[in-house]
């Protein structure tokens, strides 16, 4: 049954290239042709390695491409047509190599050759070894890709198929699917008229993790539903959204880029990143600690002696953004969870901060707020030249409604000035 009504008939060309996650690309397929997608694939020599094309063809019902000299190909077709041929073009796995490849231009065989020759939008989803996915090389590239509009979904963290734990595991096929509703829905709604049109916003959310050694680490309880409901309602009022969030349960808001991460260095890391912006909510409960040296090896219970866990601060994302220099955003909007005197803390925080806005919530036992539905806020903003902040009290609201008002919010703030240039 299709669920996605806005996949029926779209035109995907996927990109199958060299790595383990390749099997879980073959269910992509089976669940795009379910919401009636024509998928047509091409499958490198590396990930041909992984799944036999005639798998790929027998579940895209279609001809699998795979070499860039073949004359029959390139008398029914050509590359350059196969390159065009699609709505969007998905890379998935997107290999270490494949990414370099195209960062750098290259066109050694039929897939970077499509992707080099493609003027459709990209969307990559990468897979590899955690240090691999880390290498500065890696994150050089991907970045380069980023900033010429090539989407991207994860790569999450956890377990990988070499046996080692990270960050570079595949996002899942139902992931991939929803960021591909994600764009399809957000060109549907990106036609002007949309408030935040042309806008560029940056959203974080969830909790982090700090690792304690291989195996333990500190986090907090947030849900991530909050700050993904933001950016959530930022994205449908017509905004660029980017949404760096660690480890939740939540589904990817529908047309946002989603930076996957985990420690509180990390987080601030892809929010530099990101910059220029219009806007920063920093909805995420970055943990204030994490250890002063993390443990290479798992802290043992014979040692004799508990273990003195030594922290030290992390990074203050909020207060950093407020004062990036030229690349400040233009509004910066903080979150204060408080359990007692919370306009009292939220007034404090929003003068140690710099930032513009706070949004105050109450996050005492018996509210529920953490992990719950509802929430109920409290906008405070700050007051010209020093004065004192106002503050405007909203009633119990369901997540979504808060990210849905916040973004109504901050879309009559920027009205009339200029969007930031990326
Ligand atoms: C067993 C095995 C698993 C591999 N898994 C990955 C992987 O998950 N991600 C990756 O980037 N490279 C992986 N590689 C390396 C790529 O297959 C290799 O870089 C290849 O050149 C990629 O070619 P392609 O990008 O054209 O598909 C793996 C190699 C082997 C032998």
């Amino acid at each position: 049954m299709p669920e996605f009504p806005i996949l029926d008939g779209k035109r995907i060309l996927l990109v199958i290239a060299g790595g383990i996650a390749a099997y879980k690309s073959l269910e992509l397929i089976r669940r795009l042709r379910e919401q009636g997608c024509h998928v047509r694939c091409i499958l490198t020599a590396g990930g041909a390695r992984f799944v036999t094309p005639l798998t790929v063809s027998a579940l895209s019902e279609d001809k699998v491409y795979q070499d860039l000299w073949s004359l029959t190909d390139e008398s029914e077709m050509g590359h350059i047509r196969l390159s065009r041929s699609a709505d969007l073009v998905v890379v998935a796995p997107a290999t270490a190599n494949l990414l370099a490849k195209m960062a750098t231009g290259l066109a050694d065989d039929l897939a970077s050759t499509a992707l080099l020759a493609t003027d459709k939008p990209v969307l990559v989803a990468p897979a590899m070894n955690g240090v691999m996915w880390d290498h500065p090389a890696t994150q050089t590239n991907v970045a380069v890709l980023t900033g010429r509009g090539v989407r991207r979904i994860g790569p999450n963290a956890g377990a990988l198929a070499c046996g080692e734990t990270g960050s570079g595991r595949m996002a899942e096929p139902g992931e991939i699917l929803a960021a591909i509703v994600g764009h399809f829905e957000g060109l549907a709604g990106s036609g002007r008229g949309l408030p935040l049109a042309g806008r560029r916003a940056l959203v974080t959310s969830g909790p982090t993790i700090e690792p304690i050694d291989p195996v333990r680490y500190i986090t907090n309880r947030s849900s991530g539903r909050q700050g993904h409901a933001i950016a959530r309602g930022l994205a449908g009022l017509g905004a660029s959204t980017i949404l760096v969030t660690g480890p939740t349960a939540e589904p990817d808001p529908p047309g946002v880029q989603v930076i996957r991460i985990e420690t509180a260095d990390q987080m601030l890391a892809a929010c530099q990143a990101s910059l220029p912006v219009d806007v920063a909510v920093c909805a995420a409960a970055v943990a204030d600690w994490r250890m002063r040296k993390v443990a290479d090896h798992k802290l043992k219970k014979d040692q004799g002696e508990m273990p003195v866990l030594e922290l030290t601060e992390n990074p203050d994302i909020l207060a950093t953004l407020a004062k990036a220099g030229p690349h400040r955003p233009r509004l910066v909007v903080g979150f204060a969870a408080e359990t007692r005197r919370i306009i009292e803390h939220a007034q404090a925080k929003l003068v140690r901060k710099g930032c513009d806005w706070i949004v105050a919530n109450d996050v005492g036992q018996g509210t529920g707020t953490f992990g719950g539905e509802r929430n109920t806020v409290h906008v405070l903003r700050a007051g010209s030249q020093g004065g004192p902040a106002s503050v405007e009290d909203w009633p119990l609201l369901s997540k979504v409604s808060v990210g849905e008002r916040l973004a109504v919010a901050i879309a009559d703030h920027l009205s009339g000035s200029a969007p930031v240039r990326s």
